[in-house]
């Protein structure tokens, strides 16, 4: 895995643009899967001004974000399409067919099973991303892949662990509003990104970043699985690499 360290979080975010510049640039109708969290948040900005300043050009691009709460409304201001909506997409060209949500409106488990399987086989049609961007959580998971057992390859519904509601809890009134299940691409939908970019910032991410760094593959840290991956690099801020 490579890992490109920046002076700072504008740096940071401003150097990955640039890596989703490229791949639009070069590759008009781009496949991309987009995170969501506190970390890409200085990321959409610089896309947005690439876009209204440079004319970076979404016309074509078409866009899936790795997961979503279950059961959260679409207009709930903590669902990730609501944050994808109006961070990134509502501000460049990308045509709204063109967006994907993980999003399931039925909370029957056949329904969600057989969502999930239509989800992942239009991925396939597309050829899988041509770039995944994600960023870290702090107990090493990808999209909402929790540290297991086993792992789950394809899209499902997964538990929450215990860590990711404490963590996300701080964007909701109370701990008790943090939904406990999401939808999340499995990692083998997620190996299907021919290029993938991890960023993590500030100085509370460098414990996990320098255990992914340092530790074998394992499940019980699903970014780990990510070294198994043949084109990945990880960007951090200074605070994040400070283990390193
Ligand atoms: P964050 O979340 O960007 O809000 O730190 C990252 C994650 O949990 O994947």
């Amino acid at each position: 895995m490579k890992v490109v360290t920046h002076e700072n979080y504008d740096q940071m975010s401003k150097n990955v643009a640039q890596r989703i510049a490229q791949v639009v640039t070069k590759k008009p109708n781009a496949v991309l899967c987009l995170p969501t969290g506190s970390t890409p948040i200085g990321l959409y900005r610089e896309i947005i001004r690439l876009h209204k300043e440079e004319n970076l050009d979404f016309s074509n691009v078409t866009a899936f974000n790795l997961d979503e709460y279950f059961g959260l409304p679409e207009e709930h201001p903590q669902s990730y399409s609501y944050y994808l909506w109006n961070r990134l997409y509502k501000h460049i060209n990308i045509p709204k067919e063109n967006i994907h949500y993980i999003r399931v409106l039925s909370n029957k488990l056949e329904d969600v099973d057989q969502y999930c399987q239509e989800h992942d086989a239009t991925i396939n049609e597309l050829g899988g991303f041509d770039l995944l961007v994600d960023g870290i959580g702090l107990n090493g998971h990808i999209g909402f892949n929790e540290p297991a057992d086993e792992l789950i390859p394809h899209t499902h519904l997964e538990p929450l662990s215990q860590s990711t509601i404490d963590e996300n809890s701080r964007f909701f009134d109370s701990k008790n509003d943090v939904p406990r299940y999401a939808l999340t691409m499995g990692m083998g939908t997620i190996f299907k990104a021919k290029q993938i970019i991890l960023i993590a910032s500030g100085s509370h991410k460098s414990e996990i970043v320098h255990k992914i760094l340092h530790s074998n593959v394992t499940t019980q840290i699903p970014a780990t699985l990510l070294h198994l991956h043949q084109n990945i690099e990880m960007h951090l801020d200074h605070e994040a690499a400070k283990l390193l």
